[in-house]
């Protein structure tokens, strides 16, 4: 599905008050009435940006922050990652990527805001919704509805980040930067799959949320029946047009997702959203009463590892106005720093102005922001998309480019059109600093293909893979053998998955794959030869990602469906319900010969490489570019697989799986400076479908009018 569904749905955030509605007395107290936010008392217009911190490193976020806040942002906004924080019940891990408290007090120490949005369900493109796989072998657990389990673990968790920000003084009310936090996230939508069991966690959750007591407003996306107290506010491309407003004249209208681009999954290209199409809706959202305005996102970042959900790229929204690399996308981010200063020249008039709109022509309007004193903030709004046009706007003639709108904060000059972009555009410039074309410095290992007789696993039936994997790898072998003894000339290999890849081999020979693609399952078909008497049949399933969203998704089922021998398009032999036997993982993941101390537990080739081979690990040492710039892979000559630097994961890669113009989605692989040390670094890539190392590159990433 699209954008669009995400707009239908993006819709509604709640903010609860702990102490219910009107005006914070306290110093450092959040409350809010019908116009916006009020912190230390005072009304706000808030421009806000997603950065997700385990998206870069801790050594970028001083940096993207600052570029933040130099853009015109007052808040940034981010989940909070379950999954990364609580690996195993009880377990916690706050290090280095994942120091959360880390990155909010950097925010802070830039005089900057933070929107927290624990969820702890925040789909967000993130493996399983940023749920911990654990939670799947609760017994009884239904996630996200009023279940005892869920409901436990739930709490438990929220309670432990609220404990956390706490106790380093965080909150607003503490004197700290959160101004405002989430529970839930877009609930709405799979609501109804819950039956009598949703309304009643809508409830618990806020209920749960409010208890905690942190003293700032918790916001619940998506939720038109929020309980009372609640602000609805809208996720999307267009919320200056589609969204309805709060649901209540003592809420204010705030925008907590607006999609600067979107995510993109294999097989697709990126989505660029032009800066003056998202400065038109802001704007749009701000002259309709809208008082926060959040960018999702505003730096993306990469999926490093293999957290990113099915199908989903590891490049993060690149196309954000700050790219993968932390670098200023022009002229998206010149244009939007250009309309928030704009808006923050009236942003008074705004927030206490009495507001009319009227008719400038047939598809003119004007929105003008009154005070008592005078002063007067307009917007003029020419919804033509094709012609300019001329309006009188007190006694001035004013002309307005198509599809615009102008903000006029004193309504005498116009000193922002969100169609006339001033600020020039950049392009990356990507520099090759090493290729690795000596086949004698690299070393392979080729993985094993594993037969029914190398496993300890067995069942008489087809396992379901995630259950079976608890996710520790993308990878299960499944095997069998058997005894061939009808006759077949021409027999053939059907398989049916809901996994994302498979990879099948007969008596140790590679015979075919298939993939599926985003929300699509597959099936393969391949000719075969088999032996008189024992054959084995091993065939490889892949996982990229766990599916990160929709109701149930403890209940989701993935690996292969259906395997079976077919003569003549009728079932030789069914091996649905036969002997199997199972892997978990590939061999060079249970040694992590990625990690240098681990190189020596395989045995690596000594000569030359071979290319285009399945199944290969291939690993080499290199020394850092010189300078600052980040760093880069070009993968374009391998397949699909992953990669590691010095034993860090910097993602999935699948050059192989072509958009509709036959380009890969993805081949340049960010390597964050400080994964790397001056020189003798190791680059470890596992190769699963063929490709040639040979032809790798390493780059540096700049910008042009930096
Ligand atoms: C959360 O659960 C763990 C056990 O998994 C327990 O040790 C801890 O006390 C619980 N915390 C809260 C806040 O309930
Ligand atoms: C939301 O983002 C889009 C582009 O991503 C932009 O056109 C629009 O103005 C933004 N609106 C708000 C309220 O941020
Ligand atoms: C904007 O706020 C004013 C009160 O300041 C109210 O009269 C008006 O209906 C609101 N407009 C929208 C679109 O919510
Ligand atoms: C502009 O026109 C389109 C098409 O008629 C309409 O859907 C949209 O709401 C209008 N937007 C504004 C800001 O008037
Ligand atoms: C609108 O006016 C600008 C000059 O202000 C001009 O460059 C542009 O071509 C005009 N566009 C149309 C569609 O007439
Ligand atoms: C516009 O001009 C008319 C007469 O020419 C005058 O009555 C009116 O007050 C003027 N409006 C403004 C806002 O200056
Ligand atoms: C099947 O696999 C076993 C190891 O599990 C091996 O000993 C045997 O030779 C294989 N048979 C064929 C026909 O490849
Ligand atoms: C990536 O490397 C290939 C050669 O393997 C080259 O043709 C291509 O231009 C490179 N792409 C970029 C963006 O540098």
């Amino acid at each position: 599905m699209g954008w669009w569904w995400r707009l239908y749905w993006g819709l509604v955030v709640v903010i609860m008050m702990e102490v219910g509605g009107g005006h914070a007395e306290g110093v450092g107290g959040v409350t809010y009435d019908g116009r916006s936010l009020i912190i230390n008392g005072k009304r706000k217009i808030l421009f806000s940006g997603s950065i997700h911190y385990p998206r870069s490193t801790p050594q970028m976020w001083p940096s993207l922050i600052a570029k933040a806040k130099k853009g015109g942002l007052d808040v940034i906004q981010t989940y909070v990652f379950w999954n990364l924080h609580e690996p195993q019940p009880g377990q916690y891990d706050f290090k280095g990527r994942y120091d959360l408290v880390r990155f909010i007090k950097n925010i802070q120490a830039q005089g900057m805001y933070v929107c927290l949005r624990i969820g702890p369900f925040i789909e967000a493109e993130w493996n399983y919704g940023g749920f911990p796989f654990w939670l799947h072998d609760v017994p009884g657990i239904v996630y996200r509805s009023d279940n005892e389990p869920f409901k436990f673990y739930m709490q438990n968790f929220t309670t432990k980040i609220v404990n956390l920000m706490k106790s380093e003084g965080l909150y607003a009310s503490q004197g700290g930067p959160i101004i405002l936090s989430q529970i839930e996230n877009e609930y709405q939508n799979i609501e109804a799959a819950f039956h009598k069991k949703g309304p009643p966690y809508v409830r618990w959750a806020a209920k749960m949320a409010v208890g905690l007591k942190t003293s700032v407003p918790w916001v619940m996306c998506k939720q038109t029946d929020a309980p009372d107290l609640v602000i609805n506010t809208c996720n999307g491309f267009t919320c200056g047009e589609t969204f309805r407003g709060p649901n209540s004249p003592n809420k204010p209208s705030l925008w907590t997702e607006n999609w600067t681009s979107y995510y993109q999954v294999y097989g697709t290209k990126p989505y660029t959203r032009s800066a003056e199409d998202i400065a038109f809706h802001v704007a749009l959202f701000i002259a309709r009463n809208g008082s926060y305005v959040n960018y999702y996102m505003y730096h993306g970042g990469t999926n490093f590892g293999r957290k990113s959900s099915a199908y989903i790229i590891t490049a993060y929204y690149d196309q954000a106005p700050l790219d993968e690399y932390g670098l200023i996308r022009q002229p998206k981010w010149g244009h939007l720093k250009e309309l928030h200063a704009a808006i923050k020249l009236c942003s008074t008039t705004l927030l206490h102005g009495v507001r009319r709109s009227f008719s400038l022509g047939e598809k003119q309007e004007a929105i003008v922001f009154e005070e008592r004193e005078g002063s007067c903030a307009a917007f003029l709004i020419n919804n033509d998309t094709h012609n300019n046009a001329t309006v009188q706007f007190r006694n001035i003639s004013f002309k307005l480019l198509p599809k615009s709108i102008s903000i006029l904060p004193n309504c005498k000059k116009i000193t922002f059109n969100t169609a006339q972009v001033n600020t020039k555009y950049n392009n990356r410039i990507i520099t090759p600093v090493q290729t690795f074309g000596s086949a004698n410095s690299w070393k392979e290992f080729n993985d094993v293909i594993v037969n029914f007789g190398d496993t300890s696993l067995k069942s008489k039936r087809l396992l379901e893979q995630t259950s079976t994997t608890k996710d520790k790898s993308d990878y299960l072998w499944y095997t069998l053998r058997f005894q061939h003894n009808l006759p077949c000339t021409k027999p053939i290999l059907h398989v049916e998955s809901l996994a994302h890849v498979a990879r099948a081999f007969l008596n140790n020979i590679y015979i075919g794959s298939a993939n599926g693609r985003f929300r699509q399952g597959f099936s393969m078909d391949i000719p075969i030869m088999l032996n008189k008497g024992m054959n084995n049949i091993s065939i490889l399933s892949v996982i990229v990602g766990l599916k990160g969203s929709g109701a149930y998704l403890e209940r989701r089922v993935t690996g292969l469906t259906t395997v079976e021998i077919q003569c003549n398009k009728k079932v030789l032999y069914d091996f649905k319900n036969y002997k199997w036997g199972y892997k978990v993982g590939l061999l060079g993941e249970e040694l992590k010969i990625y990690k240098k101390t681990k190189l020596g537990d395989a045995v690596w080739s000594k000569n030359r490489i071979s290319t285009n081979q399945i199944l290969t690990w291939y690993k080499i040492f290199f020394n850092a570019p010189k300078g600052n710039d980040p760093v880069a892979l070009n993968l374009s000559s391998m397949g699909k697989g992953e990669t590691w630097v010095n034993g860090q994961s910097i993602g999935r890669y699948w050059i192989s799986f072509h958009d509709s113009e036959g380009k890969p989605s993805q081949i340049m692989y960010h390597v964050p400076r400080s994964f790397l040390k001056a020189s003798g670094n190791l680059l470890v890539l596992l190769e699963e479908s063929g490709g040639n190392p040979l032809q790798i590159s390493l780059n540096t990433v700049s910008i042009t009018n930096a």
